[in-house]
């Protein structure tokens, strides 16, 4: 039984703990979707700049649109790994829990995670929004065309992917949601996995959730820029690493 910082002990499953999980490209790998910076990433093959930025959608909205379609797809097809579902698992299970993604598929949901607990900080690929207005429409059935580019009923400019371009502020609603749980008390536990975490605010999160005494589990077969500050480090794909990890949680109540 977990009963830590003044948490009643509990007769279920459920462990006494404030979780931060956020995660990367690389947990969805095992599921068949690519990263972008992996050596099948597609970062290597494509230039970002022709694809993911306002400028590159104002020169070639068809081919943004089309990447974009083509990615969806393939995330329509392809299921939840074991690392999402031990992910969801421990949402459901921790006291306090929050993921922060910064992947745009849907497949930490489809696992299970409920979606109050999540924040999806570069946004999410099924969503279309207005480029001027702000019109917006979820689109996980509907498939585009591809012929002719998306109008906005409102107003009539051109539909984008709500996700977030580079060189584009990140939604600060969703920003506010992810300080609050990190000024909310000192996080128990902090894991990230499958990122590269080359962004600041992905290694401030991380640094300041986990307080003085919280530990900090990166998961990635390779070293990152946080690795430095993990207390432990797992070198092997996040659909392995994970389940074993969680299992070790809900059965211990320490990682
Ligand atoms: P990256 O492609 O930069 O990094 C993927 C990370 O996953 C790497 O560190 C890999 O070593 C690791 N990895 C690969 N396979 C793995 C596996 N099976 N299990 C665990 N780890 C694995 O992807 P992100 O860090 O998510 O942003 O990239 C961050 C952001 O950069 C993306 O959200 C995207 C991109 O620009 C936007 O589009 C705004």
């Amino acid at each position: 039984m977990i009963g830590k910082g003044g948490c009643p002990e509990q007769a279920s499953a459920k462990i006494c703990m404030r979780v931060l999980v956020i995660t990367g490209a690389g947990v969805s790998a095992e599921s068949g979707i690519s990263t972008f910076r992996g050596k099948d990433g597609y970062w290597r093959n494509l230039d970002p700049t022709k694809l993911a930025t306002p400028e590159a959608f104002a020169r070639d909205p068809n081919l943004v649109w089309n990447w974009y379609c083509e990615r969806r797809q393939r995330i329509r097809k392809a299921q939840p790994n074991p690392a999402h579902q031990a992910i969801a698992n421990l949402a459901l299970q921790a006291d306090e829990f929050l993921l922060v993604t910064q992947n745009v598929d849907d497949l930490h949901l489809r696992a299970g995670l409920p979606p109050e607990k999540m924040v999806q900080i570069h946004g999410d690929i099924f969503m279309t929004r207005c480029s001027r207005c702000e019109f917006r429409r979820y689109e996980h059935e509907q498939e585009q065309d591809g012929a002719s580019l998306p109008k906005c009923p409102d107003c009539g400019a051109l539909m984008r992917p709500g996700v977030v371009w580079f060189g584009e502020q990140l939604d600060l609603r969703k920003i506010g949601e992810v300080e609050n749980f990190v000024t909310g008390g000192d996080c128990d536990l902090v894991i990230v996995a499958g990122t590269s975490a080359l962004f600041g605010y992905i290694i401030d999160w991380a640094l300041r959730a986990r307080g003085q005494a919280g530990q900090l589990i990166e998961v990635n077969p390779e070293e990152t820029s946080l690795s430095q500050f993990a207390t432990r480090s797992f070198r092997e794909p996040a659909g392995v690493a994970l389940p074993r990890v969680v299992d070790e949680l809900l059965s211990n109540g320490s990682a």
